[in-house]
């Protein structure tokens, strides 16, 4: 009982992100569908991603990776899984062997990582992955993210060095709270112009990965192309135990 009128809550704050969504991007002059939805559901039980799946979203977003190792299997496969955020080293060939359906890293942040995952793809035989690259638009020294100033190296080496990756645009957090400021979104779209002048790629094929539940609509409006939304779709996260990746 408690159970599925959880379940209802999450389809019909997806009803209305989606609705929002639609109204930002119409707000600036951009096709609606060019803003992609990652639902975010790390923490959330596979229950509650199956309602959501089956009002008809198919894109889905995991932070960890023992979590989204377990969730995969149990779900359909035409799931188009995110990887969102920060990746270890070591968890790249877990990540990749465990869920094929991965349709894309948000979050390569250095070039150790981007050369394990392309190692990773190779030795198993998929499909090129497409990848972002995580960009910390609000600090000096990056803990998560590369430096502003680094984008054009980072994505010259995913572009260039890695076959088995395709690189398909720029992520950001914002603020280590996660938070963002209009000051860390310009920051990506100005990354992103440098990357496409030195890699010769068109603009539109560089996607802007920023916007959460927080601050979506403003992103949006920004130029985001894909927008990482949780708490507003599955409801507040409570952590039960301290995760470990
Ligand atoms: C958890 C998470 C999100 C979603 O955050 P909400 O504020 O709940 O929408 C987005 N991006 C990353 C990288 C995350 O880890
Ligand atoms: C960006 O770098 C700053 C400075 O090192 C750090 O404090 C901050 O946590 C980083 N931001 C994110 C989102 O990791």
């Amino acid at each position: 009982m408690a159970a599925s009128a959880v379940e209802n809550a999450g389809v019909s704050a997806l009803r209305s992100v989606m609705l929002r969504v639609r109204q930002a991007a119409e707000r600036s002059g951009r096709d609606p569908a060019l803003v992609r939805v990652v639902a975010v559901s790390k923490i959330k039980p596979v229950s509650l991603i199956r309602q959501v799946y089956n009002f008809g979203h198919r894109c889905f977003g995991e932070n960890y990776v023992q979590e989204i190792l377990e969730k995969a299997p149990q779900l359909p496969d035409d799931i188009e899984w995110h990887f969102v955020g920060h990746l270890q080293t070591n968890k790249a060939k877990l990540l990749l062997a465990g869920v094929p359906n991965l349709a894309l890293v948000e979050g390569v942040d250095n070039e150790k990582i981007a050369n394990h995952l392309d190692r990773a793809v190779s030795n198993l035989g998929r499909n090129p992955l497409k990848v972002l690259v995580q960009v910390n638009t609000s600090g000096e020294e990056s803990k998560s993210g590369i430096h502003p100033s680094d984008c054009v190296e980072l994505a010259k080496h995913v572009k260039f060095e890695c076959p088995n990756l395709q690189f398909s645009g720029l992520m950001t957090i914002g603020m280590p709270d996660y938070t963002s400021t209009p000051e860390n979104f310009r920051m990506l779209s100005k990354c992103r112009t440098e990357v496409c002048k030195a890699l010769a790629m068109a603009e539109e094929h560089c996607e802007l990965s920023m916007g959460m539940s927080g601050d979506f609509e403003q992103a949006i409006e920004m130029g985001s192309t894909n927008v990482r939304i949780g708490s507003t779709i599955f409801g507040p996260r409570e952590y039960p135990k301290k995760q470990t990746d």
